[in-house]
C-alpha cells in the first residue's frame, strides 16, 4: 500500500463496527469477562484494561507502526512522554548514552535531570559526526539518539552511518522522526530500530491534542518497550486518540502543502536582505541538501532563519503587528507560527557560529500569498523600527 493510501485506511476495520468506518472512541477502564476462566485468562485478551490499550488505541497504533514500516507501537500521552519513556525502557544504571547535540530542548532537560539521577550519563555529539560517531561510543553506550533534521537549526544526520557504528556497538538506534513525521522520512529503513514522534504535530494536524507514538523495527527485540512503557501507567486518553485518527486521515493532503508553501517561503526570505540565513534542507545550498535528497522525500513546513538586525525593539515591531503567523510554542498544525529562537542555548558539543537573530517559522495552510505579504510588511517595520 502506497503511503497515502496507508494513512487513509490503516488502522480502520469498519466492519467490526458496523461499518462506520471511524473506529470508535472506547471510553474504558474496566473491561468485563464473561467467565471466571475468561477472566483468568485476561492476560491473553487483547484488550483487559482500558490503561492496557482498546480498540481506539490499537487502531492509531497499528496505522502509525505501518506508515513508519514497523512492526509494532505504542501510544503516549505527549511527544515528550514518548521520548522519556523510551528511553527509559532502553537504559540501565551506570549506561552511557549518546545525543545529538541538535535535539528538542525538553530532551536534553530530561537526560541531564531524570536520567542523570539514575545514574545514566547522556554526552552530545555534533550533528554532523556521521560515521565519527565510533570514537565516541564506549563499552557501556546503550543509545544513539538522533533527531534528523535537529530542532531550531535543522542540520540533517547520516542515519545509515550512525546506526552502522552503534549496531557494530550493540547500542539501540532512537530516532525523533517528529519532522518527517513517518510520511517524508524513514528512520526505520535507514538503520534506527525505534521511531519516536510527536504526534501532537503533523498526526494530530490541528494543534487541539497533545499525543507521542513509538514504534520499533523489530517485535522480538523490542516488543517489550509495549510492557515497560506500561509499567510505568502510561496511557493516551481515547478523545486524543480520535483527535489523532482523524487528523492522520487528511496527513498525505495536508503535508505536500506544508512543503511546497514552506519551500517557496524559504527561497523568498532567502532573497530578503533582512534575512542572512535560512535553515531549510531543501534549499539546494544547504548543507543537509545533499542528505537530505539521499534520504528524505519531502520536507515538512518547519524551518529556520537569521536576521541580521538583533534589536529586540525592532523585532517586536516587527512580530507585534503579524496577522498570520502567531507567536506559541508547538507546530505542525494547520497554521502559520514564527517565534525566536536561540540555538545556543540548548547546544554543548558545538557552537552555532551566526550571528544574528534566530528565528523558527511554521509555514501552514494559509495561502502562501497571504504569508509572503504578511512577513514583508513585518520585514518592512522591523526595518523601519531597527537601528
Ligand atoms: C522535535 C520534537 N520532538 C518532540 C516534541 C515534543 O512533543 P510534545 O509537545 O507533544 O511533548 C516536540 C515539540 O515541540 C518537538 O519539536
Amino acid at each position: 500500500m502506497k503511503d497515502d493510501s496507508l494513512v487513509t485506511h490503516a488502522g480502520n476495520a469498519p466492519f467490526e463496527n458496523h461499518g462506520v468506518i471511524n473506529p470508535p472512541v472506547y471510553h474504558a477502564s474496566t473491561i468485563l469477562f464473561p467467565t471466571l476462566a475468561a477472566y483468568r485468562n485476561a492476560k491473553t485478551a487483547k484488550v483487559r484494561y482500558g490503561r492496557r490499550g482498546t480498540p481506539t488505541s490499537h487502531a492509531l497504533e497499528d496505522a502509525i507502526a505501518a506508515l513508519e514500516g514497523g512492526s509494532g507501537a505504542v501510544s503516549t500521552p505527549s511527544g515528550l512522554s514518548a521520548i522519556t519513556a523510551v528511553v527509559t525502557a532502553c537504559v540501565k544504571m551506570g549506561d552511557h548514552i549518546l545525543v545529538t547535540d541538535s535535539a528538542y530542548q525538553p530532551t536534553r532537560h530530561f537526560c541531564q535531570t531524570v536520567l542523570k539521577k539514575f545514574g545514566v550519563e547522556a554526552e552530545y555529539y555534533d550533528s554532523a559526526i556521521g560515521v565519527g560517531i565510533e570514537s565516541l561510543i564506549r563499552p557501556n553506550t546503550s543509545v544513539v539518539f538522533v533527531e534528523s533534521p535537529g530542532s531550531l537549526t535543522f542540520e540533517v544526520q547520516d542515519l545509515p552511518a550512525i546506526a552502522e557504528a552503534a549496531h557494530k556497538a550493540g547500542a539501540i538506534v532512537i530516532a525523533d522522526n517528529t519532522w518527517g513525521a513517518g510520511y517524508y522520512y524513514k528512520p526505520l529503513a535507514l538503520g534506527a530500530d525505534i521511531t519516536v514522534q510527536a504526534g501532537t504535530k503533523y498526526i494530530v494536524g490541528h494543534s487541539d491534542a497533545n499525543l507521542g507514538v513509538a514504534v520499533w523495527k523489530d517485535s522480538e527485540k523490542f516488543g517489550r518497550i509495549r510492557d515497560d512503557v506500561q509499567s510505568m501507567g502510561i496511557c493516551v486518553g481515547p478523545d486524543d486518540l480520535y483527535l489523532a485518527l482523524r487528523g492522520l486521515r487528511t496527513m498525505g493532503v495536508r503535508l505536500p502543502r506544508h512543503f511546497e508553501s514552506g519551500l517557496a517561503i524559504a527561497r523568498w526570505l532567502k532573497a530578503r536582505p533582512e534575512v542572512s540565513h535560512v535553515m531549510h534542507p531543501a534549499l539546494e545550498d544547504d548543507p543537509g541538501h545533499e542528505l537530505w535528497k539521499r534520504d528524505f522525500t519531502g520536507a515538512s513546513g518547519l524551518f529556520g532563519f537569521v536576521l541580521h538586525e538583533t534589536d529586540q525593539t525592532a523585532l517586536a515591531a516587527m512580530m507585534d503587528g503579524l496577522k498570520f503567523h502567531g507567536m506559541g510554542a508547538s507546530w505542525g498544525g494547520y497554521e502559520s507560527l514564527l517565534i525566536p529562537t536561540n540555538p545556543n542555548s540548548s547546544r554543548s558539543a558545538t557552537r552555532w557560529e551566526i550571528e544574528g537573530q534566530g528565528m523558527r517559522i511554521h509555514v501552514g495552510l494559509e495561502d502562501p500569498e497571504d504569508l509572503i505579504a504578511d512577513l514583508e510588511a513585518g520585514l518592512d517595520r522591523l526595518g523601519a523600527a531597527g537601528k
